[in-house]
This record gives structure tokens, sequence and C-alpha cells, in this order.
């Protein structure tokens, strides 16, 4: 895939159009909410069969390797938890190496399983860290090490299922790493390097293709827990999205069809270079399997093999090169953002934060939520992240754009955030709520919540610069920012949700504005209110019902 100009991003736009969702013209039937996919003449229900008799597990689990159990208590800094969400990743340090508390702490309040409970009908529901499409867990994290306190150098599986870590493969394999990402100087450096995957058909089961979508928002999900919690150990992170795919895949021993590798993480700072490469030998390692059978949906190896780079060289290639996006111009009546005071800002910590997160969809309507916590929400959440592609202070990729249903001293409305100057500024006022349900896809939770931020991209220009990997780049970047709202949300005491959304709608809404942008993500957030004991009923049958009331 060559970086100069004109590029063949067809893969890219056609994956793009064919995962939009649809919703039939003026229906509004929260009952039975219809979706639709894609574009005439092939558009197909959204959220498919979802066979009961071949849902997923959603673990990984290793039937030969003996559990290397982590630790669960872990001590934190008094680093409040909004300074940790804010945080970009990049910190001055000379040397910052995890030791393997660190490392049960990341994986814990990442991919980890925080509790099960048993709803009132019976049913066991298992908590994750962090929230994911449907609950239809289907990351992996993968860690790659050399010599650290209490753990000896190789690559693991974290088995989220028992809080375990599974050896692959003993000894230092950074340097396959490195190699991969063509010497990528965080990675170069890095004493602990986290890739993430993504088993497809976990999610698939219920979403199709749209999944691919789905693999970028649920890692960003992940990913805005785990750098918040490396900020708060005071380790250097960033995010690497430039490797070549076959030989991570290789080296975690996935066959980067049905489980691939989505994302590195280079974590900590040591001068301690890799030794040479060992050799990789397959494992052949076996694993639970998911379900009897699994359906294929073509478009996602499509598109994965169509944004893949097949050397460490071309990943180097790939990520070189300045892009900077345009930005909208500055407008003449803008509305600064206004941070909270510092006295009145809550001091917990992330750790807390995401054991308290759960999705919220019960919100005190009446209640205004005040204008300096969306500010504060919006500043920390748009500080950006380092990432190996994309320029340290650079205007980010997406555009932010809200639907304001109910925040002290704003009008009702639709409103573009501009991040540079830190600024709204009023595209129409009204009252929306209708229309916020309506985007989401007729959930009406949306028009109820205080306001619903959305992320769009052009994506023509980023796809021309970046190829069809650039896809992967957008969708993640932007929904690392709908995931830093969403934490910054719950730190703030308020309630919030991801969620998704008829794709053209959202960008006729904010059109002329938004014109020739897509959809990337959207986070719903507000003040919460306590559910009464018939919506806690409601919300166990929901969870049950995932199937129809939760897109
Ligand atoms: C990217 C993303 C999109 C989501 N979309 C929706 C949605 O459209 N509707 C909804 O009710 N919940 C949505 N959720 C919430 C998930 O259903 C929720 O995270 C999952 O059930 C796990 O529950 P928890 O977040 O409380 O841990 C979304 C979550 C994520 C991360």
């Amino acid at each position: 895939m060559a970086r100069e100009g004109n590029q063949d991003t067809t893969a890219a736009w056609r994956f793009h159009n064919t995962t939009k969702y649809v919703g039939p013209a003026g229906l509004r039937d929260y009952a039975d909410p219809e979706i639709l996919m894609g574009e005439p003449p092939h558009r197909v229900q959204a959220m498919g069969e979802q066979d009961p008799a071949i849902e997923p597990l959603p673990y990984k689990i290793y039937t030969t390797l003996a559990p290397i159990p982590l630790p669960r208590d872990f001590p934190t800094s008094d680093l409040p938890a909004l300074d940790a969400i804010a945080a970009t990743g990049e910190i001055q340090i000379s040397s910052a190496v995890p030791d393997v508390n660190s490392i049960a702490r990341l994986c814990l309040r990442s991919n980890g399983l925080l509790k099960r409970w048993r709803s009132p009908s019976g049913r066991e529901i298992e908590f994750r860290a962090a929230g994911c499409t449907g609950a239809r867990y289907h990351l992996e994290l993968y860690l790659v090490c050399g010599e650290l306190l209490g753990l000896e150098p190789g690559v693991y599986q974290y088995a989220a299922h028992d809080h375990s870590l599974r050896q692959l493969r003993a000894g230092d394999y950074r340097a396959a790493v490195v190699a991969a990402t063509g010497q990528e100087p965080a990675i170069a450096a890095a004493p602990l390097i986290a890739v993430w995957t993504s088993t497809f058909w976990r999610n698939a089961w219920r979403y199709q293709a749209r999944a691919y979508r789905h693999v970028y928002w649920d890692t960003a999900t992940a990913l805005a827990n785990l750098l918040a919690v490396a900020a708060d150990a005071r380790l250097p992170a960033r995010v690497v999205l430039g490797f070549a795919d076959d030989e991570i895949n290789a080296l975690l021993d996935v066959d980067g069809e049905r489980e691939a590798a989505v994302s590195l993480v280079a974590l900590g700072r040591s001068n301690d270079a890799p030794p040479d490469l060992p050799e990789i030998r397959p494992l052949g390692l076996t694993t639970l399997p998911l379900s009897e059978r699994e359906i294929d949906f073509p478009e996602i190896g499509a598109m994965h093999a169509a944004s893949s780079l097949t050397s460490g060289a071309e990943a180097s290639a790939w990520r070189t090169g300045a892009f900077v996006p345009s930005v909208p111009s500055p407008v003449e009546a803008p509305i600064p953002l206004q941070l909270l005071d510092a006295a009145a800002a809550p001091t917990d910590s992330i750790d807390t934060v995401i054991e308290r997160r759960r999705s919220n969809r019960h919100y005190a309507e009446e209640t205004p939520v005040s204008f300096a916590a969306l500010s504060t929400m919006l500043i920390a959440s748009l500080k950006g992240t380092a990432m190996d592609c994309l320029i340290p202070d650079a205007p980010p990729l997406f555009t932010p754009y809200l639907i304001v249903n109910n925040v002290a001293g704003l009008s009702p409305g639709a409103y573009a955030v501009h991040p540079e100057q830190q600024t709204l500024e009023l595209l129409r006022a009204g009252e929306m709520r209708d229309t916020a349900s309506r985007l989401a896809c007729d959930q009406d939770y949306a028009g109820i919540a205080h306001v619903n931020a959305y992320a769009l991209t052009d994506l023509a220009p980023v796809l021309e610069h970046f190829g069809n990997r650039g896809y992967r780049v957008a969708q993640l970047e932007a929904a690392l920012f709908g995931a830093k709202l969403q934490l910054a949300a719950h730190a703030l005491g308020l309630g919030a949700v991801g969620s998704t959304s008829f794709d053209d709608e959202v960008t006729a809404h904010f059109s002329p504005h938004a014109a020739g942008k897509s959809f990337m993500f959207i986070a719903v957030f507000g003040a919460r209110r306590r559910p009464s004991t018939a919506e806690v009923a409601e919300k166990s049958r929901f969870l049950q019902g995932q199937a129809q009331a939760d897109a």
C-alpha cells in the first residue's frame, strides 16, 4: 500500500457504506426498532439471526496452559481520575518499568471481569471493566515483555475469566514487535507491549459485518481505561497502529482471520534493548470452541485484509509524514468552554471510577448538567492520545458535535465543538429530544439524556493519506474521544453510555456544517437518576433480551 497520493481506498468506502445503519422513514417504535444495514440493493436486517444455539463464548480459554494467578489489590496514586483520563500518554521520564502488580492492574481494569451479578430472573450477568457493544465481548489482551519484577520474559495471554496470565512463549520476544512495527521508537524502548486482538465472530454473532467498526469502538473503550491507569501508574504509553499484521499474529499464534491483532500499546520506558529475535514457531495450542459453528461475514475479512500491512518497512513508511486535518474556521460568536473550579473537581481515583462505572440509561431529565461539567469533560477528552501515526498536538481527525438537551446556560440545540479554541458554536437552537432518540436508532434514553456527543470525520483526506488503514485510525481515534468522554462523565458523578446511530441522518442533522463527514461514534451522558424497582427488573430483562433492546 503506497503512501503517495491516489490511493485505492475503495475497500474502506465499500465497507463503510455496506455497514451503515438505516432507519425506516418515519418509524419510531421502541419495542421493535427495525434497523437495516447497507445500501440498496443490498440492505439487510442489521441484527442478523443471533441463533442462541451458536452464541459464542465471550472468552478465549486455553485448555492446556496452567494459569499464573495475578494479584487483585493495588496501590493507586493520588492523581484524580479526570487528570488520568485527560493524560495523552506522553510522560517525560527516562525510565519507567512496570512490575507484576502494575500489569495485573492494567489487565483487570481494561479487559478484566469485575463482578458477576444474578438478575431477579436468575440469570448470571458478568460485568467487565470496560463497556462493549451489546456486551458481546470479543477482545483479547496479550502481553509481550522482557524481564520484569515478578514476571519472567515471555508472551502471555491475559485470561479475563480467572484473572490470570497464560504463558504462550517463554523468553524475550519484544524484538519481533520492534521489527513488525519498523522500529517504532516507543515500542523499541518499551519493557512491556500490550497487544489487543479481536475475535470477530464473538461480536458479529449479533452485529454481522458492522462488528468490524465495533472492533475499534470497543478497543478504544478498553484503551481509555488502560491509558488512564497507565497515567496513574506514571507509565508512558503510546498506541501503535502501524505494524505488519501477519508478523504480530504469528507471534501470538492467532490466524489473522478469525482472531487478529488490532492495536498495540507501548507501555513504560527502559534503556535495556531487547535481545535478538528468537525463532517464532507455531504453537498449536488448543482452546475451548466458541460455538458449535460460526458464520463468516466476508466483508470483515475483506476490510481487514485490505487495511493490512505486510512488513515492518511498510509500517514505518505508513506512519511517516505529517497529516494535519483542516479544521472548520472559527466562528463569530464562540461560546468559550469553562473548566470546573479546581476546588469543586472530584478527587476519586481512576480505579474507583472504573469499578463503579456501568452504562447508564436512566437520566434525571429535568435536572440540568452544569456548563462547567460539560466543559471539563470535553476538555479532558479532547487532549488526544499519543499515537504512532498522529502528530502530537495536531487537531483531531474528527469534528465533535453535540445535541444539547439540558445544560444550564446553554440553549438546547445542535452545536459544533472547536477543540483548538475550546469553544462551542451554536449551529441551530431548538428542542431536539425526539431527534436525538431517532438518530440513536430510536433508543429513547438518548432523548432523555442531557447531551449526545458525536464524532464525525471527513474520511476522504484521511483515507487518501493513510490508505485503507486510515479507516482503522479514524474509527479508533473518534472512539477514544467518546470513551474518554464517558469515563469523564462517570468521574464527575454523572452517567454515560456508548451508543450507535443511523449514519447519514446524523450527518444530515449537523449539515451544512457536517456535509461530507461520516458518522464515527456517539456517546450519551447526563445527570443520573435512580431507576425504579420496575425499571431495575426491566433492566434485567433488557440485559437478557439485549438482542432486541440494545443496538
Ligand atoms: C461502543 C459502544 C456502543 C454501545 N452502544 C449501545 C447502544 O446503542 N445501546 C445501548 O443500550 N447500549 C450500548 N452500549 C452499552 C453496552 O451495551 C454495555 O457496555 C454492555 O452491555 C456492558 O455493560 P456495562 O457498560 O454496564 O459494563 C454500547 C457500548 C459501547 C462500548
